[in-house]
Formats: structure tokens, sequence, C-alpha cells
């Protein structure tokens, strides 16, 4: 099914939650939203028992399928991932003791390199891609690699399955990259950058689903000619950028040292017109209050990757210090700096380090909330990839991109079966979501869909009637 065909008007029928603002969740126990054919929400009722004096209201929802929660669960906005590399699918969890610097020499360049083998690419692509849609992710910000060929191919996988997708060539033309993995010059990373773009455009020119992102890797895998030429290329093209900023200690004093006469790590960007409202910094640990009011300045946004920055022991990002001045923030698996394909996972792992801080700093200041971080994983990923109008909650207006979330048994399932989380009837909505957030996984996620489109479920799910 090409990604803009109607679909059916369908009734949602049960529990949603979804985040009302940064600290408060809203939990509806008796919920219907209506989707109509173009995958947008027609209307949103809080308190509904019966569909059928529901359907009788409106006669143009007479014939509309209904969707019903089988058991104990609720509707969820999908995750955004506002930070992942596809082509480090296969390293997932492979890091050892390396730090970032050692990491990309020993795992990441050999694996992403290989992708010049299109065969493979597919393989791969295809997997990640079923794999982050099963764990509820329904935007993804990819980072490819630097062959055109797979990176389009990337951005036609999510086409095909449905999951929307900033796609982007990997740009990487100084000598940190070893000679069999890097681009051959300016020229070429441009020409090859616009390749893509153009390509991606090609495929879904309203960029409905796939945009391309201008992906300059990092400060020290690109020169500062190069840096120069991609920001004109951003500008001319008006297109997202991404990048990682002082993830790790080493990498900043690498920077100081290629770039002598920059303030900063921030101030590289800034002074190659890298910092514009559309740029994701993915990281921001070790930035320098000079430096956050840049980036603020510039309306850049910002990518926690909390899993990734305790796996290769890069630091604790300050998340509530960002948060409190005011960043755009989401969050990142950034697989495979980071361990697990999942935002869920990602939420508990950003309250994980938050709290790890508020130790160290005797104070719960630090600490995040179960909403906060859901909010991030949601609402907040959604402004940073520029789609706070489109997804992140159930508002009329918005595009349906959701998760039906179901826990405990279902039918005469036995418990084990049925996925991590036990529930006995009683919890009330509150309950379920804090069950769901610490013990949940991928087995809960039962169905999920873009813009009214089914783009993944399990056995569990029970069809639409
Ligand atoms: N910095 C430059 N490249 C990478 C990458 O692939 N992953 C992470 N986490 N940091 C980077
Ligand atoms: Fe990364």
């Amino acid at each position: 099914m090409a990604a803009s065909a109607s679909i059916w008007k369908t009734i949602y029928l049960g529990s949603f939650v979804h985040s009302q603002t940064l600290t408060e969740l809203e939990i509806c126990r008796q919920g219907a939203i209506g989707v109509d054919e173009n995958g947008v929400i027609d209307f949103v009722e809080k308190n509904i028992s019966n569909i059928s004096e529901l359907k009788s209201k409106d006669s143009s929802w007479q014939d509309a399928k209904t969707v019903k929660i089988p058991g104990n669960g609720f509707f969820f906005p999908g995750f955004i991932d506002t930070h992942t590399h596809a082509p480090q699918h296969p390293n997932t969890g492979l890091f050892g003791k390396t730090t970032l610097l050692d990491w990309l020499q020993t795992y990441t360049f050999p694996m992403e390199s290989s992708f010049k083998d299109l065969d493979r690419a597919d393989r791969i692509y295809q997997n990640f891609v079923a794999r982050t849609l099963s764990h509820g992710t329904t935007t993804c910000a990819y980072y490819a690699t630097i062959h055109v060929p797979a990176t389009n191919l990337l951005a036609n996988i999510c086409l095909k399955r449905g999951q929307r997708a900033l796609v982007g060539r990997v740009c990487m033309n100084s000598d940190l990259s070893p000679e069999y993995y890097r681009d051959e010059s300016v020229e070429s990373s441009v020409r090859d950058s616009k390749t893509s773009i153009d390509y991606i455009r090609s495929i879904d020119p309203a960029g409905d689903i796939v945009k391309p992102i201008i992906t300059p890797r990092f400060a020290p895998s690109c020169t500062a000619e190069c840096l120069t030429a991609i920001g004109q290329l951003a500008a001319q093209e008006d297109t997202f950028i991404q990048t990682h900023i002082s993830e790790n200690k080493n990498e900043v004093a690498l920077v100081q040292e290629l770039f002598p006469t920059s303030k900063s790590y921030t101030d590289v960007y800034d002074t190659h017109s890298l910092l514009t409202p559309k740029t994701i910094l993915a990281h921001a640990v070790h930035l320098s209050p000079e430096e956050r009011r840049t980036i603020l300045e510039r309306g850049s946004k910002i990518s926690h990757c909390p899993a990734s920055n305790t796996a290769i022991t890069s630091g604790c990002s300050p998340i509530r210090t960002l948060i409190n001045e005011g960043h755009t923030i989401g969050l990142g698996t950034d697989i495979s700096g980071g361990f697990h394909p999942s935002i869920l996972d990602n939420v508990r792992q950003a309250i994980w380090v938050s709290r790890h801080l508020s130790i160290q700093i005797q104070s719960d200041a630090a600490k995040l909330s179960t909403e906060e971080a859901l909010y991030l994983a949601t609402r907040g990923g959604a402004a940073v990839v520029g789609l706070e109008d489109k997804v992140g909650g159930f508002e009329v207006g918005k595009e349906f991109d959701a998760q039906m979330i179901v826990l405990g048994e279902v039918g005469d399932e036995g418990g084990i079966e049925a996925g991590p989380v036990d529930v006995f009837g009683w919890e009330n909505g509150q309950e379920m979501v804090e069950k769901w957030v610490y013990a949940g996984d991928d087995r809960n996620t039962v169905a999920v869909w873009v813009r009214g489109r089914l783009v993944h479920a399990t056995r569990k799910f029970k069809g639409a009637e």
C-alpha cells in the first residue's frame, strides 16, 4: 500500500494516555479517538461507554471500523527516536570497555563501510526498521552511511513500511576516518549529499513520511571547508541538519585541537552556519553555559541519548539544567553507542541517569519524573524533528501515530506468554503506566499505527471490527 493511500475511518476505543504538559499525563479510561480516511484525528471523546451512541451522533461514522484493546491496556502516542544509526544495528550491545574515539575505529567504521554492499544493507535496514517499529517508534531520525545507494534504500524501506523518518547520508571527509571509509573530497561530499536529498524528495515529494537530513558526522570527521560547504547546502536546500556535539571529553579536546581558532565545540558549528532551528544536536553532555546559550539563541534542538552516554562512558548529560534553560529536547537510542533500539528503554535510562546525578549532588531536583521522560519521548521528540503540530499527542487535527499497549494476560494465554508485566485488574491508570514504563517491553506493544496506517502488529492484535 502506498503511504498516501486512504484508509478506513476507524474509532479507537478504550483507555488512552498522552502528555498534557512536561509534568502531567492525561489518562483517560473510557476514550474514543476517531481517525479519518487520511489518518487525521477527527474527534476525541473522553467519556464514552457506548460505541453505538457515538456512531449515531454522527451518521458519517456509521460504517467506521472499531479497534478495541484486548484486555488491560491503553493507546499511547508513537515514540520519536531523535537520534540513531541504522547501519550500526548489527553492533548493538558490542562496545566492551571502549570510549567514543576508539569505539568508532574498532566497531563503527568497519561495520558502516560494509554498506557499499547493497544486499547486505537491505538485509540490515529491513531488519532494523521492523525492529524499531516493533518497539513503537513511529518517527526516527536516522544516520545512514556515506554510501548514496544504501542511504536511498533506507529511505525506501521507511516509506514502504510507513515509518516517518529523516534519513541522512553521512558526510565525513577528514582523515579521522580510515581511508577505506571516508568521502573522497569536499566536492564529492556535497555532491553525494545533494544526490541523496534529491532522491529522497523524489520518492516522497510532500515529505509526509520520509525527508532528507544533512548529516555531518561530527566536527572531527569534517574539514572546515567541508563544514562550510555543507552549511551552504543545508541553507540552499532548507533541510534539517543532524550531528553530534560534546559527547565525550577527549572528543571536546580533539575539536579544540582541530579548530584552534574556535571558541568552543558549539562555536565550530555556529561559525559554519550549522546551528539552525532545524538542527538536531546529539548528546550535549559537556557543554558550557555559554555554548548552551548559543544553542538556545539559534533555536537548535537536543537529542538526549542516556543509554549510549552510559555504555561508552561519555558522561551524564545535565538534563534538568537543559530543561530549566528552555531547550527543546527529545530522546535518542543512538544505536549502537546505545545498546537498545527501544525508546521505552531510553525513557528508563534517562530516569536512571537523572537519579544517579541526583545521588551525586544530593538533591532531588535532578530527578526526572516518569511523566517528564515520557514527554521527552513523544511531544519533546516531535518538537525536535519539527512535527509538534502533527504528532506526539491525541488532539483533533493531529495525525494518528500511536501504539496499543497491552499489559497482563489476553484471553486464555498464560502470564509469561502474555508479556513481562502482570496486572491484576485493580490498578488505576497511573499505576498501569508506571508498570509499563519500568517493567514493560516490546511484548506489550501489540500494534502500531502511523497516520492511521497499521505498521506493526503482534499475534495479540485482533484487528479492526
Ligand atoms: N560521534 C561521531 N560518530 C558517532 C557515532 O556513530 N555514534 C556516536 N555515539 N557518536 C559519534
Ligand atoms: Fe550517534
